[in-house]
């Protein structure tokens, strides 16, 4: 199992959402960060010019794949989080070593993936 953590715009969100949703990807967690992806602001001061590392408001997506559904979860992100722009976010890809479902005791692969 992989954890795929996904920082996006907060302004595809629901693009993002309906994509996953279209790559049949269910149970996520979506939360809202500040977060700096390299780009500064310039800031006057009475020496000079100094720079500060920018904060921005981004969403992070927390998903739990099996291994098969990881290249259909971050293709459908790939595809749906970008605009072109510096600033479209990361994709993270993170070994899991155990995954249960609180409900049924259910673990790992038969845990992962949300009963309907
Ligand atoms: N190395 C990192 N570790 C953790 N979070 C990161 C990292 N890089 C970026 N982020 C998160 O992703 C958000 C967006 O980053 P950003 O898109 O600017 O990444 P980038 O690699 O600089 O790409 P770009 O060149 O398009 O700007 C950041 O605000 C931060 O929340
Ligand atoms: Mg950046």
């Amino acid at each position: 199992m992989k954890l795929v953590v996904a920082i996006i715009r907060g302004e595809k969100l629901n693009d993002v959402l309906e994509a996953l949703f279209r790559a049949e990807v269910r149970g996520l967690s979506i939360s809202r960060v500040q977060g700096h992806g390299g780009e500064t602001e310039r800031v006057e001061t009475y020496r000079g010019t100094t720079v500060k590392m920018e904060l921005s408001e981004k969403v992070r997506l927390e998903i739990g794949v099996s291994d098969h559904f990881v290249e259909p979860t971050v293709k459908a992100i790939l595809s749906s989080a970008r605009t072109g722009e510096v600033g479209d976010g990361k994709i993270f890809v993170l070994p899991v070593e155990k995954v249960y479902r609180i409900r049924t005791g259910e673990e790992d692969t038969a845990a992962v993936t949300p009963v309907f």
